[in-house]
């Protein structure tokens, strides 16, 4: 292990901040690391920690004849999704974390980790990671440092947002002013699930994460600080923070809307945020730009709009189902300069996964000569790590320091029975109601059974860092006097026929649902019908021409069944009421709103 190559440890850059300091020293006394290396988000820096994961065998090249500059990693089998049973917000008062989190007193989760923490760097190199949420210069942008013992951490967090002596240099700056960044302290530990707890302490905008390498679990930036410890913080401020994409549409006449849409993980956010038109629609003039594909900081501006940033500076997309035909834009990006996490290997090299193209892999995501037999070759939550520039639809307007101004807001989820393509809410109201009431069938994004259905408010389960009921709360406060709030939306591209398949073609058709949304957007349109669950589009309004559907299916995608629904009403509202007395009034009372 002593020839191991690693960077070159720099404790002397160390900070002109005293906090930053002391708090590494700090953790260097509890973790007692080999070495301290403080990054400065170099190209060199970069390409020193591949270099020394390749040659610990942590890393292996892929073919660079095809894929330059790309890797693959593979993680300990036990060690492939996000663990929402180990993940805890340790609010001082029980009832702020709410029924929808784990909870444990912050005094206990601090002895619990911190004695896991206990000398876990011994024979490794601390790494300092100084971030920052959101474009540089922008007001609406939070900065962080993750300490963590893991180079791949260090490598995905140089892709995934703004790492380095820039960030550093705001850290310090408004560290002067007494402004506090958020801590997040990591370690792969043994990867012993026995040994694994992702613990958040908003009340101190902290973070200890232990036992995991999992890009969800690990790059602390990510879910931790920009969606559980940000919704905290965007509640105290007056703003929102959201798994949620945005994408920019623009239209025939020359208009560019942002769009916002929550998802579930693994229910179709990087596809849509890189959604190609089909030729028919490029040909009139139809276009999708990438701002983000999972999360979305939105503050009301001074013109009574939403504005809203992509905090992340990168893509950790799912990798199975990837294709030229569904997501040609994704594909095109990750053919260089690109980390791959378990997928399968083709005999010459080349990253595989199930969806990819018709070759047969030779190696599955453990390494093992392929074998059917095994399961399928890629894990099914397979990524790729890359950064965002490199996706030929990103949009210049993601490294705007105000944001876009957003028109619509679009939930959805995973639904094979019920739930229509698309209907609009009746008003903001009505639009909480709808997300708040969003169910899934789960995914292989976290561990545990995939396909049951379950509640995910705005998809927001594994992510809200405080009591949903305060969540709903806060998302109807924003309707107030001179607001321009977006329209709100539902849609569910996965309802599923007789035969078992996917009703909708979806991917690059969706655009088809999208025009309709702006035409709503723009009044071009009128409302369609009221049904029980909102409005929905008439026939004419979508534009169905070259979709091949019979007309019972046609129906089954875009009608309702009334007593059904009744069904999953009451359902949302036995599951909403669980949030007590701190629901508002309204969302879990049995009147449909
Ligand atoms: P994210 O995790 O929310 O970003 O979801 P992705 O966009 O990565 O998609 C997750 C999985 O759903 C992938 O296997 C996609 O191929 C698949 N998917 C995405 N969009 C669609 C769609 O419109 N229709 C269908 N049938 N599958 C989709
Ligand atoms: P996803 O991101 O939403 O793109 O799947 C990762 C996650 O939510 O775990
Ligand atoms: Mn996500
Ligand atoms: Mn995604």
């Amino acid at each position: 292990m002593n020839a191991v190559p690693r960077p070159q440890a720099s404790p002397a850059h160390g900070s002109r901040l005293a906090a930053l300091n002391d708090w590494v020293a700090e953790v260097a006394a509890l973790t007692r690391p080999d070495a301290i290396h403080w990054c400065d988000g170099s190209d060199a820096e970069y390409a020193s920690l591949l270099e020394g994961m390749v040659a610990e065998g942590t890393l292996l090249p892929l073919n660079q004849q095809t894929h330059p500059g790309c890797y693959l990693h593979r993680s300990d089998p036990d060690d492939v999704a996000r663990v929402e049973h180990l993940t805890f917000v340790c609010t001082r008062e029980r009832d702020d974390a709410g029924p929808n989190n784990h909870w444990m007193p912050p005094a206990d989760a601090h002895a619990k980790m911190d004695a896991l923490f206990d000398g876990c760097m011994r024979g490794r190199t601390l790494y300092v990671v100084p971030y920052c949420m959101g474009p540089i210069d922008s007001p609406l942008a939070r900065c962080g440092v993750e300490i963590t013992d893991s180079p791949y951490v260090v490598a995905n967090m140089r892709l995934m947002t703004r790492m380095g002596v820039d960030a550093l240099s705001r850290i310090e700056r408004e560290g002067a002013d007494g402004k506090v960044f958020v801590r997040g302290l990591h370690s792969t530990g043994e990867l012993d699930p026995e040994r694994r707890f992702i613990m958040h302490f908003p009340e101190d905008l902290a973070i200890k994460s232990f036992g995991s390498g999992y890009g969800g679990n690990a790059l602390l930036g990510k879910k931790c600080h920009a969606l559980r410890l940000a919704s905290w913080q965007a509640r105290q401020e007056g703003w929102l923070a959201e798994h949620m994409l945005i994408l920019g549409l623009e239209t025939p006449a020359g208009d560019t809307h942002y769009i916002a849409a929550a998802f579930p993980s693994a229910c179709g956010k990087t596809n849509l945020a890189m959604l190609i038109p089909p030729a028919s629609y490029r040909a009139k003039g139809w276009k999708v730009t990438t701002v983000g594909d999972d999360i979305c900081w939105m503050h009301p501006g001074e013109d009574g709009r939403l504005w809203a940033i992509n905090p992340e500076a990168g893509y950790f997309g799912v990798a199975p189902g990837t294709s030229a035909k569904t997501n040609p834009n994704a594909l095109a990006m990750i053919q260089r300069d690109t980390i791959y996490t378990n997928v399968a290997v083709t005999d010459d090299n080349q990253p595989w996964w199930e969806g990819l193209d018709d070759r047969v892999p030779a190696f599955d995501w453990q390494g093992r000569p392929f074998d059917p037999a095994n399961g399928p070759a890629a894990h099914p939550n397979a990524r790729f790590t890359v950064r965002a520039r490199q996706c030929p639809s990103w949009s210049p307007r993601a490294e705007d320091p105000q944001g876009v101004p957003i028109s619509a807001i679009v939930f959805g989820g995973r639904r094979s029975t019920l739930v229509p393509l698309v209907f609009e809410a009746r008003d903001w109201t009505h639009g909480v109601q709808v997300g708040a009431s969003m169910g899934s069938e789960t995914t292989a994004a976290a561990t545990g059974a995939v396909g049951v259905m379950r509640r995910d408010p705005m998809a927001m389960k594994p992510f809200c860092g405080y009591h949903f009921g305060d969540y709903f709360a806060h998302w109807l406060s924003f309707d107030k006097p001179g607001a321009k709030l977006p329209k709100i939306f539902h849609v569910n591209w996965f309802r599923k026929g007789e035969d078992g398949k996917f009703l909708w073609p979806g991917f690059g058709e969706n655009i088809r649902v999208l025009e309709w949304m702006v035409a709503r957007v723009d009044g071009s349109v009128v409302s369609g019908e009221d049904s029980d669950i909102g409005l929905l589009p008439t026939r004419t309004q979508l534009d169905l021409d070259d979709i091949a559907l019979a007309t019972e299916d046609l129906d089954r995608l875009l009608g309702i069944e009334h007593d059904a629904w009744a069904v999953e009403r009451d359902a949302a509202v036995a599951d909403l009421n669980a949030y007590g007395v701190r629901l508002p009034v309204g969302l879990g009372s049995s009147d449909p709103a």
